[in-house]
């Protein structure tokens, strides 16, 4: 794990929203696997206090990381009026990724909105055999595939209010890509806000489906340390507990106990 004062290279709005960083680390990018997260500050003040968790959306060359959020709240649009040539404490890659499948397997990647930014790591690293599926409220929060460096990739869009791609949410869209025989069915990597990973994790269960979910929880110091980001373990394991920051953020679906989130 690095601590580090990154340069900020360039920090562009993409959609609506929502914002495309890169950093400038070399140590940062040498360690990165797809699914790590990152823990930034963003004022050398104390407010906002408490670092802020993000995902590492992907790697340019050897010393750039992207970053891919949306702005919600104090430190966000702190974030968002961020320039080049100015200064983010970082630390990280922290959590663990994702699994990575073997190779020839399928791939179906599944997004609902900023939940994009892990799986664009993921799909850069496994380049191919993968279908990405997201979605979003509106096609004005579509982020641009190219932006992020996967222009050529197979990706298939649903919008809430259908002004872009099947009308509907992701998981219909999801359903449709499981309607063939089990055998055929492909590896699940999902992320996106609780209430669609529920529902993919409830598919993915009942219909026998290896399924990875990368899952956000409130985290105030995303090293194993303050509890703030327990979420309950599956009652058949041995753990009663994970912590999202250590023992994820990417958990198996069978995992966790999902009644409980
Ligand atoms: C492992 C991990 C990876 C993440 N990756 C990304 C990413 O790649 N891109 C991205 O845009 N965001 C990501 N997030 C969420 C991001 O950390 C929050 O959006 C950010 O901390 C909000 O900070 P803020 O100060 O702007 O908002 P705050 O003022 O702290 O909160 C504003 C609003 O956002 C909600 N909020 C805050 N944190 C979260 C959260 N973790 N999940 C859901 N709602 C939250 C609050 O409840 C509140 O309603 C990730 C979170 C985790 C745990
Ligand atoms: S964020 Fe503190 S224990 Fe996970």
């Amino acid at each position: 794990m690095i601590e580090q004062n990154t340069d900020i290279i360039f920090n562009k709005k993409v959609a609506s929203g929502t914002f495309l960083m890169g950093l400038k680390s070399s140590e940062i990018v040498a360690e990165a696997r797809p699914g790590q997260f990152v823990m930034i500050r963003l004022r050398l003040g104390t407010d906002p206090l408490l670092r802020r968790p993000f995902s590492i959306c992907g790697t340019r060359g050897d010393d750039l990381f992207l970053i891919l959020y949306k702005v919600v709240g104090k430190g966000t649009v702190i974030m968002s009026s961020a320039g080049k040539g100015e200064k983010l404490s970082v630390l990280g890659p922290l959590g663990r990724g994702f699994k990575l499948p073997e190779p020839g397997r399928k791939s179906l990647f599944v997004a609902g909105g900023i939940g994009v930014a892990p799986l664009v790591f993921l799909a850069q690293e496994l380049k191919n055999n993968l279908v990405f599926i997201a979605g979003y409220r509106s096609s004005n929060e579509m982020i641009p595939m190219d932006q992020v460096g996967l222009g050529r990739t197979d990706i298939s869009i649903a919008t809430d209010d259908g002004t872009a791609g099947r009308p509907g949410l992701v998981t219909e869209l999801l359903e449709s890509h499981l309607a063939g025989p089990a055998d055929d069915h492909p590896k699940i990597f999902a992320c996106g806000p609780l209430p669609m990973l529920k529902l993919v994790a409830s598919l993915a269960i009942e219909r026998d489906i290896y399924c990875q979910v990368s899952l956000e929880a409130n985290m105030a110091c995303g090293l194993g340390a303050c509890l703030g980001c327990a979420v309950g373990a599956s009652k058949d394991g041995d753990r009663t507990y994970y912590h999202v920051c250590q023992d994820g953020p990417v958990f198996d679906v069978h995992a966790l106990d999902w009644e409980s989130l």
